[in-house]
C-alpha cells in the first residue's frame, strides 16, 4: 500500500508527474469532475487546520467523492484513550483514503503499518508536511518554470516549522538550488534537514542582508503551539517582519511564498505587491491534491486488482 508520509515518499519522476496533473486539473476542471466518484476520503485531524483540511476537503469533493471525519481531536474517541494504531483500524473500514493531522511527530507513520487504505501526513508535530510541499513545488514550478537552479531563502521558525523541514528536503533532490536559512539562533533549521543541503547553504540572522539574492522567499510564523513557554515566544515571534521597505532590496522577479496562517511576519501592505504569491499558493493546494488523492486512489486500485 502506497502512503504519502515523508516528501521523499514519491520520485523526482512522480512529483513531476503530480505537477504535470495538477496543471491539467486546473486547465480543465470539468474532466476530472467524476474522477474519484463514490471513494471516500477521512480527515482525521487532531491539530488545527484550515487551509489543509478544506483543501482537501474540497480537492475529494470537486472529484466526484465524498468526504468524512472530524476536525478536533476532542471530537474522537482519541479523548478515551483510543490509540492512533486502533483508531486507523476503524477508519479503513469506512473511508479509501485517509489525510491525518496529529501532534505527535511519526504519528502519520505509526497509522500507515496499521492501515489497509492510503495514510496522507497532513502534518505531525514539528516533523513534516509533505502536501504542503507540493503544493509549494506547484506554485514555485507555476512561476519559475523549474525546480532547480534557483536561490531559496527560509525565513522565521526554522526548527519547528514543518512546512520547510518538507520543502528544503524535497528541493535538495534537485540540482544547482542554494539555500539561505534566516532565523533567530534559537530557531536554527534541524541538523537533520540541514544536511540534506549539503554545502549549498548559508545561516544567517539578517534578511536585509540577503533578500537581494534570492528567487524565492519562503516567510514562517513562529510556531507558538510548539514553545515551552510563553515567554520565549513573545520574545521571538516579530523578529522578522517583511514589509515593503525589505522587499525595496529584493528582485523583481522574487516569489515571495509563506504556508499561512500568517501572524505578523508579512505586513498586510505587502499583498498587493505582485511578488507575493501566498495566497495564489493556497489556491495551488486544492489541486495539487486532487491529483494526489487521484494518484494514491488509482495505486491502491491496481493493487487490489493484483
Ligand atoms: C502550516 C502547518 O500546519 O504546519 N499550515 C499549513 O498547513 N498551511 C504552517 C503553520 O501552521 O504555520
Amino acid at each position: 500500500m502506497r502512503h504519502l508520509i515523508d516528501p521523499s515518499d514519491f520520485t523526482r519522476e512522480e512529483l513531476a508527474a503530480l505537477i504535470e496533473r495538477a496543471e491539467d486539473i486546473i486547465r480543465r476542471p470539468a474532466f476530472y469532475a467524476d474522477a474519484c466518484k463514490g471513494k471516500i476520503l477521512a480527515t482525521l485531524f487532531y491539530e488545527p487546520s484550515t487551509r489543509t483540511r478544506l483543501s482537501f476537503e474540497s480537492a475529494m469533493l470537486s472529484l466526484g467523492g465524498s468526504v468524512l471525519g472530524f476536525a478536533n481531536a476532542d471530537a474522537s474517541s482519541a479523548t478515551k484513550g483510543e490509540s492512533v494504531a486502533d483508531t486507523i483500524r476503524m477508519v479503513s473500514c469506512y473511508a479509501d483514503i485517509c489525510a491525518m493531522r496529529h501532534p505527535k511527530e511519526g504519528a502519520a507513520l505509526v497509522a500507515s503499518r496499521f492501515s489497509k487504505i492510503p495514510v496522507i501526513n497532513a502534518g505531525d508535530g514539528g516533523h513534516q508536511h509533505p502536501t504542503q510541499t507540493l503544493t509549494d513545488l506547484l506554485t514555485i514550478h507555476s512561476v519559475k518554470k523549474r525546480l532547480t537552479g534557483l536561490t531559496f531563502g527560509f525565513c522565521g521558525d526554522l526548527m519547528f516549522g514543518r512546512t520547510v523541514h518538507s520543502l528544503v528536503k524535497a528541493l535538495s533532490a534537485y540540482e544547482d538550488n542554494r539555500f539561505i536559512f534566516i532565523s533567530p539562533g534559537e530557531l536554527k533549521i534541524p541538523a537533520y534537514v540541514r544536511e540534506k543541503t549539503g554545502n549549498t547553504a548559508v545561516e544567517s540572522e539578517n534578511l536585509e542582508e540577503h533578500i537581494g539574492g534570492m528567487d524565492v522567499l519562503y516567510m514562517t510564523r513562529v510556531q507558538r503551539e510548539r514553545f515551552f513557554n510563553e515567554e520565549d515566544y513573545v520574545r521571538l515571534k516579530d523578529r522578522y517582519v517583511l514589509d515593503k521597505q525589505k522587499l525595496s532590496r529584493a528582485r523583481e522577479d522574487l516569489a515571495v511564498l509563506h504556508p499561512l496562517p500568517r501572524v505578523n511576519e508579512i505586513s498586510v501592505e505587502v499583498d498587493a505587491d505582485p511578488r507575493a504569491l501566498y495566497f495564489e499558493q493556497a489556491r495551488y493546494g486544492r489541486y495539487i491534491r486532487m491529483a494526489l488523492l487521484m494518484k494514491l486512489l488509482e495505486e491502491a486500485q491496481t493493487k487490489e486488482r493484483a
